[in-house]
């Protein structure tokens, strides 16, 4: 366990930069998690900070020891990191028990850890005589997972490690993991192209953008407040929608809305101002405050449903609303619809 800092971390491949002087600090037993589209570099961060791609230029401490800089590359089996690949591949020639007891090979109570790691991530221990062929994808994971914790490295690096399996199996699989790494107290990066999963499992996020970290917080603040309108539409959908602001609230064709706290409540003048579906509700037709509406379309999700509105005095607008209650309007249907909560609004 220990933290992880990287400054002006710069990476090309055949003269293209891939990353771009990234900086990032992960404090010591903490989950962060990197989100970034496909292509983004995520594979290349983590690669690099496990040693097997060497920097342009930049630095990685882990803890107090530089592991690369100028000059200087330590190698990965020094590092001790644990690494899980994007493709968690196990040894199909050995058992569960073999392939978690792999980094261990010297150590006298290995059978013991291994019987840990095996409860640790939430599977029998009968599971240890099994070979991999014989595990479901989730189960494969896991044991990836215990693989890459049984040295109790320093670190864990995850690269996608949900991405194989279905919906179902998926949040199960998750909370196993976001467990097993809080009971071994591990610092971990963890990178995802998977909203849902980087806000249901990092302690922090970090949004990874032409090669440099463009957002770092905790989930709920990533969601309520991006920092710009690019971030709140990749970070989730957005309702954006031209207006003016003064004195912490926004005036927009929906109302004159109180902006969230924070730097973007002292916005002044033009702005675009962003509103998540949720916080859109029906009310009425004509109820105080409220906006009458055409609704365009419905899409329903069960356990929720996005509508499209269109407002007839501001038809060029795109709304959406996300509703969790039983009555679903339907297509052509008038209704009223009011703001709930504090908006964000950026400089237009
Ligand atoms: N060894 C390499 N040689 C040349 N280009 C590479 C190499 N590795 C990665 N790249 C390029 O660097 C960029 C970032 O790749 P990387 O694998 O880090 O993306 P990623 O964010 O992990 O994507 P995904 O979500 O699809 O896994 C891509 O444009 C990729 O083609
Ligand atoms: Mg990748």
């Amino acid at each position: 366990m220990a933290e992880l800092r990287i400054a002006d971390l710069t990476k090309r491949f055949a003269g293209k930069i891939v990353l771009d002087g990234l900086d990032l600090v992960v404090p010591s037993g903490e989950l962060l998690v990197v989100l970034g589209p496909s292509g983004c570099g995520k594979t290349t961060l983590l690669r690099l900070i496990a040693g097997f791609e060497r920097a342009d230029a930049g630095t990685i401490h882990i803890g107090d020891e530089l592991v690369a800089g100028p000059g200087l590359h330590e190698l990965p089996e020094r590092r001790r990191i644990g690494y899980l690949a994007q493709e968690g591949a196990l040894f199909p020639h050995l058992t569960v028990g073999a392939n978690i007891g792999f980094g261990l090979r010297r150590r006298p109570d290995r059978d013991r850890r291994v019987g840990e790691l095996i409860a640790m991530v939430g599977l029998p221990q009968d599971y240890a005589r099994r070979y991999p062929h014989q595990l479901s994808g989730g189960e494969q994971q896991r044991v990836a997972l215990a693989r890459a914790l049984a040295p109790a490295p320093r670190l864990v690096l995850l690269d996608e490690p949900f991405s194989a399996l279905d919906a179902a199996l998926r949040q199960a699989v998750r909370d196993t993991v976001a467990a097993a790494l809080r009971q071994a107290g591990a610092t971990a990066v963890m990178v995802t192209h998977d909203q849902a999963e980087a806000f249901s499992m990092g302690d922090h996020v970090a949004v990874l953008r032409a090669g440099r970290i463009v957002q770092h917080a905790d989930p709920v603040s990533l969601y309520r407040r991006p920092a710009d309108p690019v971030l709140a539409r990749f970070v989730g959908e957005a309702v954006l929608l031209p207006g003016t602001a003064a004195a912490g609230r926004a005036a927009c064709a929906l109302g004159t809305l109180p902006l969230a706290a924070g730097a973007e409540a002292e916005a002044e003048g033009p702005v675009e101002v962003m509103i998540r579906p949720e916080q859109i509700r029906l009310t009425l037709p004509g109820a105080t405050g409220s906006r009458p509406a055409e609704v365009q379309d419905v899409t329903f999700y069960g356990h929720d449903a996005v509508v499209r509105l269109r407002l007839p005095d501001a038809p060029g607008l795109d709304i959406a609303a996300r509703l969790f209650g039983l009555d679903v309007p339907r297509p052509g249907q008038t209704v009223g619809i009011a703001v709930a909560g504090e908006v964000v609004a950026y400089p237009a």
